[in-house]
C-alpha cells in the first residue's frame, strides 16, 4: 500500500450519499432535478454530515432506463446542466470537504451513442460492429436471435436491425433494454476508450468511480446458450467470467495515478467469495454489500451477514460496505414493514402484494440506520432514506417510467417507487422540488402525505427521521470508536437481539417482539426510539457508552 496522508483514505470509512439527480432538486422548474439543484443544497448535505457523494450518470442520455443508456460519456445530459456546471459542483463540493463519486457504465451504452449509429449505418463486416455484439440470426432466414439469452429487464436479449439496404439483418446483444446494447469488451478500441474516459473525469476532480453492472462486461465470445441455472461464473457465458478482473487491474491503475481516487463495484454475485475476488489487492477498492440491502429483518440472519462481510473484505484489506437501500430497490421502511421482510429484485412483484405497516417499517428503519451507522467500514445513505420516505407503490400505469415494468408487461412493478422526486418544503406537490411557480409538474407524483415529511418540516421536529440521521452521522464522525475502520467484538445476547463493542461505544437492536434488557453501560448515547424502563423496546437501536 502506498504511504499516503490518512486522507487518501477517507473512503475507508466515508459515509455517502447517493444523490439520483433527476429527483433531488430541481433548479429550473421543467420538473426533473439538475446539477444547480444540487449544487443549491450542498448545505442540506453538510448538515446531513456525509464526506462524499455519489451520482447516478449524469450524461448525455436519451434516458431510456433513467441514464444508464449513454450517449456521451463525455457530456452532461442538458436536462441536468452543462459540463460547467459539473465542474462548479466538484469544486464547490470540494470546498464543503466532499467528496464526488461518479457512475460509470462500461458493460453498454444507448443507441444514441455515435459508434452504435456507425455500426448500423457501415452494415455487417465493419470493424465499428465490432465494438458491439452483431451476429447473424439463427434459423433459416435470420430470423431467430443468435442464442437464447434473455434481457435482465425482460424479453429477450437480442434485437433485430435493418441494414443500410433495408433489409431485415443482423441482431445485437442488450443485456438490459434493447436501447442499451452492450460493449464487446474483447475490442481493443473498448478499452482504450473506457481508460480515457476514467482519465477525462479523474482529471476533472472527481474522486471515485461506481462501476455499473460490474460483473457482467465480458462475454464468451462463442456466445452459446445458457441454462437458467448455471451459476455466474467462470463457465457463465456473460456474468462474473475470469477475464473481467484484467479490466479492473487496468483500471486500478489509472486510479492509482493520483492518491485518493476509489473504485465502487455493483458486484450482485449470489456466491460471496466470488464477489470478495473484485477486492483484491490491485482491483477495486469496494464493493457494494447487497446481502445486506436484501437480509431480512432477523437477529439471527443479520448477524451472519454482517459477520461474513468482514470476513470476507478482511483479507484483501477492504473495508466493509453496508447499504440498506438504492435507486433499484424497494425503499427500507416499506421492506421492513411487510410480513415478508427479505427483499431480492427478482421478488419485487410478490412483494408488492404485500399490505405494508409503515409505523412498523419506520420503527425498524430508524433501528436499522443506527446499527448501519455503528458498522465498522463505509457506508451508503440514499436520498429520502433520511426523511424515511416509503416505497410509492400506487403510481398510476400511465405515468411509471421504468423499463423494467413496460418489458414484464407491468407484472414487475419496477422501481419508480424509490425514485420520487424528494419533498422539502410547503405544503403541497412539489414540496419545494421544484421553484415556485415552476411550469413543470415533478415527473413522478409525489405522495400528498409527504407535506409531513419534508425536510422543512423534519428539521423543526426533534424526533423525527431527519434528526435521528443527522444525529447518528455526527456522533459516528466525532466518536473514534465508530469511525475506526475496524474493530468489532460481538456482545453475548439473548435469541432476537444483536450487540457488539466498537471500543467504547456498544450498540444494541432488538429485533424480538419483547422488551429486551440493556447490557452494562455507564451512558445512553442515542436511542432509535425512547427506552421504556431502562430497558429496549423491540425494534429499536441503542448506542451505549461502555
Ligand atoms: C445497474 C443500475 C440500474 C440499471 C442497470 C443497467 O444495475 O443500478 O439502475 O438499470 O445497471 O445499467
Amino acid at each position: 500500500m502506498p504511504e499516503h496522508a490518512p486522507s487518501d483514505f477517507w473512503w475507508r470509512t466515508a459515509a455517502i450519499y447517493q444523490l439520483y439527480m433527476r429527483s433531488f432538486a430541481d433548479g429550473d422548474g421543467d420538473g426533473t432535478g439538475d446539477l444547480a439543484g444540487a449544487r443549491a443544497r450542498l448545505p442540506y448535505l453538510t448538515d446531513l454530515g456525509v464526506d462524499a457523494i455519489w451520482f447516478n450518470p449524469w450524461y448525455a442520455s436519451p434516458m431510456a432506463d433513467a441514464g444508464y443508456d449513454i450517449a456521451d460519456y463525455r457530456a452532461i445530459e442538458p436536462v441536468f446542466g452543462r459540463l460547467a456546471d459539473a465542474d462548479a459542483l466538484i469544486s464547490e463540493a470540494h470546498g464543503l470537504g466532499i467528496k464526488i463519486i461518479i457512475d460509470v457504465v462500461p458493460n453498454h451504452g444507448s443507441d444514441a451513442h455515435p459508434w452504435f449509429a456507425q455500426a448500423l449505418a457501415e452494415g455487417p463486416g465493419s470493424p465499428v460492429r465490432e465494438r458491439f455484439w452483431f451476429r447473424d440470426g439463427r434459423g433459416p432466414d435470420g430470423g431467430e436471435p443468435p442464442n437464447n439469452w434473455q434481457s435482465i429487464f425482460g424479453g429477450p436479449a437480442w434485437t433485430r436491425v435493418t441494414e443500410p439496404d433495408g433489409t431485415p439483418g443482423q441482431w445485437y446483444l442488450h443485456l438490459f433494454a434493447p436501447e442499451q446494447p452492450d460493449f464487446n469488451w474483447g475490442n481493443p478500441a473498448v478499452r482504450t476508450e473506457f481508460e480515457d474516459v476514467l482519465r477525462f473525469w479523474f482529471d476533472r476532480g472527481v474522486d471515485g468511480i461506481r462501476i455499473d453492472s460490474g460483473a457482467l462486461l465480458t462475454k464468451d465470445p462463442a456466445l452459446p446458450d445458457v441454462s437458467p441455472d448455471e451459476p455466474p461464473g467462470p463457465a457463465h457465458p456473460f456474468t462474473d467470467r475470469d477475464d473481467v478482473h484484467d479490466i479492473y487491474r487496468s483500471w486500478r491503475a489509472i486510479a492509482d495515478e493520483k492518491p485518493g481516487r476509489v473504485l465502487i463495484g455493483e458486484i450482485w454475485l449470489p456466491d460471496a467469495q466470488r464477489t470478495a475476488a473484485y477486492v483484491r489487492p490491485g482491483e477495486l477498492h469496494t464493493v457494494f454489500n447487497f446481502p445486506y440491502l436484501s437480509c431480512p429483518w432477523d437477529a439471527t440472519a443479520l448477524r451472519q451477514v454482517i459477520e461474513e462481510a468482514l470476513a470476507l473484505n478482511a483479507p484483501a484489506g477492504a473495508p466493509a460496505t453496508w447499504v440498506l437501500s438504492n435507486h433499484d430497490v424497494d425503499r427500507p421502511v416499506s421492506r421492513y414493514g411487510r410480513a415478508d421482510t427479505h427483499f431480492d429484485l427478482a421478488r419485487r412483484r410478490y412483494l408488492h402484494g404485500f399490505p405494508v405497516d409503515l409505523a412498523l417499517g419506520t420503527r425498524r428503519a430508524r433501528a436499522a440506520a443506527l446499527l448501519t451507522l455503528a458498522l465498522p467500514g463505509s457506508v451508503y445513505i440514499y436520498q429520502g432514506e433520511e426523511l424515511g420516505l416509503w416505497e410509492v407503490q400506487d403510481i398510476p400505469d400511465e405515468l411509471r417510467q421504468d423499463p423494467i415494468w413496460r418489458r414484464t408487461g407491468g407484472e414487475d412493478p419496477g422501481r419508480d417507487g424509490c425514485r420520487v422526486p424528494l419533498p422539502w418544503s410547503g405544503t403541497e406537490p412539489p414540496f419545494g422540488f421544484s421553484p415556485p411557480g415552476s411550469p413543470g409538474e415533478p415527473w413522478l407524483p409525489q405522495p400528498k402525505e409527504w407535506r409531513d415529511y419534508t425536510v422543512a418540516a423534519q428539521s423543526a421536529s426533534a424526533g423525527s427521521m431527519l434528526a435521528l440521521y443527522r444525529e447518528g452521522l455526527a456522533m459516528r464522525r466525532h466518536e473514534g470508536a465508530l469511525r475506526a475502520e475496524s474493530g468489532l467484538d460481538w456482545l453475548p445476547a439473548r435469541d432476537g437481539v444483536i450487540a457488539f463493542d466498537r471500543g467504547d461505544v456498544r450498540c444494541v437492536t432488538n429485533l424480538s417482539e419483547q422488551p429486551a434488557g440493556l447490557p452494562p453501560h455507564a451512558e445512553v448515547l442515542l436511542a432509535s426510539d425512547p427506552l421504556a424502563d431502562g430497558q429496549l423496546p423491540p425494534d429499536t437501536t441503542a448506542w451505549l457508552r461502555a
